[in-house]
């Protein structure tokens, strides 16, 4: 039966993982991948999640199923995170939560519901967006169409486009929106561009799909959720995927959740039960160890303060790296404005490099980087970045 099997293209971005791991070049730099290293190259594991472990370890715990939404307590510290702890909506039970693993489940999951409830809906994403996207949507059945996001030609936001696009779709369009950090370009719409387009979103009666991957590192955790709070003070009910993945360093224990804002509690139990069909003919129930972490690192005020002190050590290195980074170019020689590496947020710098200059910079030099030009910045450090640097210059 497997005979006409096609041979199926490497993940554009997993797949640079395999390319850079056959890479015998002592030079190789991986900045494919977001994933954050810390100066010495190393992959961080958070104190605040060594001492929660810690503290786990004094008394073991046997394994058994979760339920199917996953732990009571993390998906209360989700919504908390994501809502604020005490908002109306948290308060008036109006959010439907369940664990996922990672913010691609919850994207999966958010997807076979929605396709569930509303087959022929569109969904529509940034142009450019995190390739996962259109490929997961795509997979879940439904038709995946883009709304203008960046202009190569000035190097930033082509923000009518992407209002326009959006006052146009059809009610009932699916709209995947990139809360914070934008992936890949690293550009955000302002606070008050997101009023237009919660405004938007409102008046062509769309259906928000926020991705949160990277919740605190574009100004702070609560400077990051505000975009959250502002679709739900207009009254929309729309979805959230969140991850902990980059934010708690915990990219194997594939940790996040799924938020759900609904009109009601009554609502919310509703759409709880379609998520759980969903979650329960995936993979069943959700995993054990990674959650339990997060929720006794977030049910914690000590081990919390822990947290978000190292989440914004995390975002400083990001920023100085950017900043070093348009320096040090300058340094090597390249000739054009990189400024707006600064300019942008998050673990990713579009750098405005063709495909054939990142081949070039993978083939020759061993910098990993995806074809459109996406650098992960968060795996720069004091000891690569002069080489990257120099790199660059060379093939630009
Ligand atoms: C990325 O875009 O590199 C990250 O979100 C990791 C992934 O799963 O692609």
């Amino acid at each position: 039966p497997f005979s006409a099997v096609e041979l199926a293209p490497r993940d554009p971005i997993l797949g640079l993982n395999e390319q850079f791991n056959a890479d015998s070049n002592p030079k190789k730099v991986n900045l494919g991948v977001g994933v954050y290293y810390d100066d010495a190259g190393k992959l961080p594991l958070l104190q605040c999640v060594a001492q929660a472990e810690q503290q786990m370890m004094q008394s073991p715990k046997a394994r058994g199923y979760l339920p199917i939404d996953g732990i009571a307590a993390y998906d209360k510290a989700v919504q908390a995170l994501v809502f604020g702890a005490g908002s109306e909506p948290v308060r008036s039970g109006r959010v439907a939560t369940a664990q996922t693993l990672g913010g691609t489940g919850a994207l999966k999951v958010g997807a076979d519901f929605l396709r569930k409830i509303n087959p022929a809906a569109k969904v529509l994403i940034s142009d450019p967006s995190w390739e996962n996207h259109r490929a997961l949507f795509s997979q879940a059945g439904f038709t995946v169409e883009t709304y203008p996001y960046y202009d190569a030609t000035t190097r930033g936001l082509n923000f009518e486009g992407m209002l326009s696009a959006l006052r146009k779709a059809e009610p009932g369009t699916i709209v995947v929106l990139h809360a914070c950090c934008h992936n890949p370009t690293g550009y955000d719409i302002t606070a008050p561009q997101w009023d237009q387009v919660v405004a938007a979103c409102q008046s062509a009666q769309l259906v928000p799909f926020l991705d949160m991957a990277y919740q605190g590192f574009a100004q702070g955790i609560e400077e990051d959720g505000a975009v959250i709070g502002k679709f739900a003070a207009a009254g929309l009910t729309f979805l959230v995927a969140t991850s902990f993945s980059k934010s708690f360093s915990l990219y194997g224990e594939r940790v996040g959740g799924l938020s759900v804002l609904c009109q009601d509690k009554a609502e919310a139990d509703r759409v709880l039960s379609q998520l759980k069909i969903a979650i329960r003919t995936n993979y069943s129930n959700p995993p054990t160890h990674g959650a339990a972490v997060v929720a006794a690192v977030l049910t914690n005020p000590e081990l919390r303060a822990l947290w978000e002190r190292e989440l914004g050590e995390m975002r400083l290195r990001i920023k100085q790296m950017r900043l070093a980074l348009v320096e040090k170019l300058k340094a090597a020689g390249v000739k054009r404005d990189m400024g707006f590496i600064t300019e942008q947020v998050g673990m990713f710098s579009y750098s405005g490099l063709t495909k054939d200059q990142m081949v070039r910079l993978r083939e020759e030099f061993s910098v990993y980087g995806t074809d459109t030009g996406r650098m992960c910045v968060a795996a720069l450090n004091s000891h690569n970045i002069d080489y990257v640097c120099e790199s660059i210059a060379q093939v630009l």
